[in-house]
C-alpha cells in the first residue's frame, strides 16, 4: 500500500487494518510520533490527515491511503514552524514524550482557529494528556502564536 507522508509517497508491506502508528513508527522508522496509550485516549499519537488531527493509534493505515499525512516530521522544514518556536521560547517540554502530539494538535487547531479564546483552546487541547503537567506552558505558547481574542472569534 501507498501512503503519502510529509509530501512522500512510501511503500508499505502491512496489513490494512495495521494502525499507522506502527506503520509510521516499526515500519518507516518516523518515531516522532509516540505510543502512549494505544487506545486514543493520550493523545501522544496525533498526527494530520489531510490537515486534520487524528490518532494514529486508532486509525488503520486503509483509512489513511489516498491521503496527505502529516507528521511532526514534516510539520516544519526546519523545525521552525511558529508554534515550535513558541515552544523553545517558553522551554515548554520536560519529559517531551507527549510533545510531538501537542503540537500536532495545537497546529491543526490554530490553522482551522487563527483567532481562539482561551476557552476554545483549552477545549482544544482537553484531549491531549501530559503526566509532566506542562499545560500551563503549552497554553502560554499558543497565545503566544495566535492572536489571543478573549471571547472568541470575531468578525475582524
Ligand atoms: S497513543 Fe494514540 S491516543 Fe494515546
Ligand atoms: S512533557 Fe512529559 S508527558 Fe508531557
Amino acid at each position: 500500500m501507498e501512503l503519502t507522508i510529509n509530501g512522500k509517497v512510501h511503500q508499505v508491506d502491512l496489513d490494512e487494518d495495521t494502525p499507522l502508528l506502527w506503520a509510521l513508527r516499526d515500519e518507516l522508522k518516523m518515531t516522532g510520533t509516540k505510543f502512549g496509550c494505544g487506545a486514543g485516549l493520550c493523545g501522544a499519537c496525533t498526527i494530520h490527515i489531510n490537515g486534520n488531527p487524528a490518532r494514529a493509534c486508532l486509525t488503520p493505515i486503509s483509512v489513511a491511503k489516498g491521503a496527505q499525512i502529516t507528521t511532526i516530521e514534516g510539520l516544519s522544514e526546519q523545525g521552525d514552524h511558529p508554534l515550535q518556536k513558541a515552544w523553545v521560547k517558553h522551554n515548554v517540554p520536560q519529559c517531551g514524550y507527549c510533545q510531538s502530539g501537542q503540537l500536532m494538535t495545537a497546529a491543526a487547531f490554530i490553522a482551522a482557529n487563527p483567532k481562539p479564546s482561551e476557552k476554545e483552546i483549552d477545549n482544544a487541547m482537553s484531549g491531549n494528556l501530559c503526566r509532566c503537567g506542562t499545560y500551563p506552558r503549552i497554553k502560554a505558547a499558543i497565545q503566544d502564536v495566535v492572536q489571543f481574542h478573549e471571547g472568541g472569534n470575531s468578525n475582524d
